[in-house]
């Protein structure tokens, strides 16, 4: 039986510490799902197509591996997704203790809906102080990204720029 799981975000963009997680869950399992999720409490800078094209181009770039799926998911629950994929874990980065206390309702949430674990992952830590709202934030106001992104995300943010 073929072990898959699930790398849920909202990847707005994917930064350099994404990933490294999707790097090594795609080591670790036979099958890696990449989902692009909408998450209501923020506010979106790309949409979720181009947030999905750009992981693409990313995990390529990285040669990741050929076991990597991304897509995106807009109907419902996440664990409904793992459901129809027949995955049984979620992955997701910690990078500090505020990453625990945010990640831990929504992993015992996401068990108690549909018995999916949550895997909880360490990046590099050279990407602990990397989040795409940070990201964000310094693009919107001119500043240089690419030491926080992979290369397809930082030119598509310089094109983006003018
Ligand atoms: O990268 P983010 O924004 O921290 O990712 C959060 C995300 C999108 C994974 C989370 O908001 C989520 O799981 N949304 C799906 C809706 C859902 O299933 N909610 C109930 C269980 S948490």
């Amino acid at each position: 039986m073929s072990r898959i799981a699930v790398v849920p975000g909202s990847f707005d963009p994917v930064t350099l510490g994404h990933l490294d997680v999707i790097g090594r869950a795609a080591n670790i399992f036979d099958e890696l799902h990449v989902l692009v999720v909408h998450n209501p409490g923020k506010s979106a800078l790309l949409p979720i197509a181009q947030r999905v094209s750009l992981i693409q181009d990313s995990i390529a770039d990285a040669k990741l591996g050929d076991n990597i799926l991304v897509t995106s998911w807009s109907v419902g629950l996440l664990v409904d997704y793992c459901t129809d994929v027949g995955a049984s874990v979620l992955v997701k980065g910690i990078r500090s203790q505020v990453d625990v206390a945010y990640e831990t309702p929504m992993a015992i949430v996401n068990r108690n809906l549909a018995g999916v674990e949550t895997i909880f992952m360490l990046p590099d830590p050279a990407h602990a102080h990397v989040s795409s709202s940070l990201v964000r934030q310094v693009a919107s106001l001119g500043g240089d990204v690419a030491p926080y992104v992979p290369d397809a995300v930082a030119a598509f943010l310089q094109k983006d720029r003018g």
